[in-house]
């Protein structure tokens, strides 16, 4: 695949200005009032597709947001390979965070800077250029699927459905997905686990009515101080989480993964001043490391209640909420994880308020195997362009159908991403390293050449 490095830089600015347009899609899939925009950025990813000499580019429509699918079967016995990624993003908010308006990208020292720019238009993007000069070099070795879903951002609900009903359709030898992130520009990795998600919401209610804080205050429950209380009790002063039987399934990792894991490179001056702390926080008798991946958590995401207008309003709420996540990690489910946390959390509420729990989506956790041929394939993908060997390293993020993927087509996913921890996803000031952003486009082709190569001498 050396004959693409010239066509990669001739092309460059082309590939930046094309999913600089993709960019410019608000495709919020959160947020209904974009519904027509995510349409139209699953249109052009079609349009991209067919042009790059795709055959069966379709915008395929679920009960929510469309899947996009495009494919090229050169020789039904080659191997094949199913890309899967997501062309929906994040809200932008809080939007008076943001440098430049997050669908109006621009390039600054080298980096592209959107809503979405890595996570994961621009690593979707990546793989449609790849595409398209292996096809107009004539030098795709194998068959490829791509599967760009709508919905990733909003827990891949109608994704599952569709997988099952068109496995036929999306046979393949291995799943591919650019969605996660490197360890460094100069220190490469491959994910080999993402961490699982159960998400709810919570809903406490005292009286049935707002009062006056005056006239009842100190008489009558006032649901946001109780909903604090029933947070602050569901960690204890190790950080632990207080949830009955909540650790009872999880992955005991051995030591000598935990000295393996320890030995990636990470600079806790460098972490902290990213983020601007002091000091870090977390569950007792772990590394940062450790507690960001291999090790479940527990945290509100949003919490609401009374007043929060301007100045103040003397009132004893009615109701007070809150959005709550766990990450879980090997061997944790999510049906279990929802039952103790319903049960516990209601345990918790004094007799004195009302308490209704609320699962969202959520998604299991899963692991990849560091001895299979995909990941040969990414390793040595990786070296040739990186110039080092990748290093296997779990993730602490969730991409929910990974595990369904495994269950119903029966496929280890291989997870080659290309962006950075700090490109700040999900925040505002969300960028794309162009480095990556490129080095991406020159590590797929490789893939692809080592993993049909490796295939045939199985
Ligand atoms: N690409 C991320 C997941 C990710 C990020 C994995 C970084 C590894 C490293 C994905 O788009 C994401 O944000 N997933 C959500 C899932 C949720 C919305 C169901 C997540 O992890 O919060
Ligand atoms: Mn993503
Ligand atoms: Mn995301």
């Amino acid at each position: 695949m050396e004959h693409l490095k010239p066509l990669i830089k001739e092309n460059t600015d082309r590939f930046i200005n094309e999913l600089m347009d993709l960019l410019r899609i608000p495709s919020v899939s959160a947020d209904s009032k974009y519904k027509p925009d995510v349409l139209r950025a699953a249109e052009f990813i079609r349009d991209k597709f067919k042009a790059a000499g795709a055959d069966s580019c379709e915008v395929i429509p679920t009960a929510g947001h469309p899947v996009v699918y495009a494919e090229k079967i050169i020789d039904p016995s080659k191997p094949t390979i199913l890309v899967y990624g997501h062309y929906d993003v994040q809200p932008p908010d809080p939007m008076d965070l943001w440098h430049s308006p997050p669908f109006e990208p621009v390039i600054k020292d080298e980096k592209i800077y959107a809503r979405g720019a890595c996570d994961d238009k621009g690593q979707v993007y990546m793989h449609i250029k790849a595409f398209e000069l292996m096809m107009s070099t004539n030098s795709l070795p194998c068959n490829v699927k791509f599967m760009i879903e709508g919905e990733e951002e909003v827990g891949s609900e109608n994704l599952g459905p569709f997988v099952i009903a068109n496995k036929e359709r999306l046979k393949s030898d291995v799943i591919l997905i650019s969605d996660t992130s490197i360890i460094a520009n100069d220190v490469p990795s491959i994910t080999t686990g993402l961490r699982g998600l159960a998400y709810l919401e919570v809903e406490v209610t005292g009286a049935d009515h707002d009062l006056h804080s005056g006239t009842y205050g100190g008489g009558v429950a006032n649901p946001i101080n109780v909903l604090c209380k029933m947070i602050a009790a569901l960690k204890d002063d190790n950080n632990h989480i207080t949830i009955p039987g909540f650790y009872n399934d999880v992955e005991v990792i051995s030591e000598e993964e935990r000295k393996a894991m320890a030995r990636a490179p990470f600079s806790m001056d460098a972490y902290k001043k990213h983020l601007g702390i002091d000091e870090v926080e977390g569950e007792a008798g772990y590394s940062t490391l450790e507690r960001t991946t291999i090790r479940p958590t527990l945290d509100v995401n949003g919490i609401w209640g009374g007043y929060i207008g301007e100045g103040s309003k003397t009132v004893l709420p009615s109701k007070a909420f809150a959005k709550i996540s766990m990450r879980l990690v090997p061997h944790q489910t999510v049906d279990n994880t929802v039952e103790q946390f319903i049960a516990y959390f209601k345990s918790l509420a004094p007799p004195s308020v009302k308490v209704e729990v609320r699962p969202h989506h959520g998604g299991a956790p899963v692991v990849t195997p560091t001895d299979s041929l995909a990941y040969r394939a990414a390793s040595m993908a990786m070296e040739k362009t990186f110039g080092v060997t990748p290093i296997p390293a779990r993730a602490g993020g969730s991409i929910p159908i990974v595990a369904l993927f495994e269950k119903e087509l029966g496929l280890k996913s291989l997870m080659m991403g290309f962006g950075l921890n700090t490109d700040l996803i999900h925040s505002p000031n969300e960028h794309y390293g162009i480095f990556n952003f490129l080095k991406g486009i020159e590590t797929i082709p490789y893939f692809y050449e080592h993993f049909t190569a490796i295939s045939a001498e199985k």
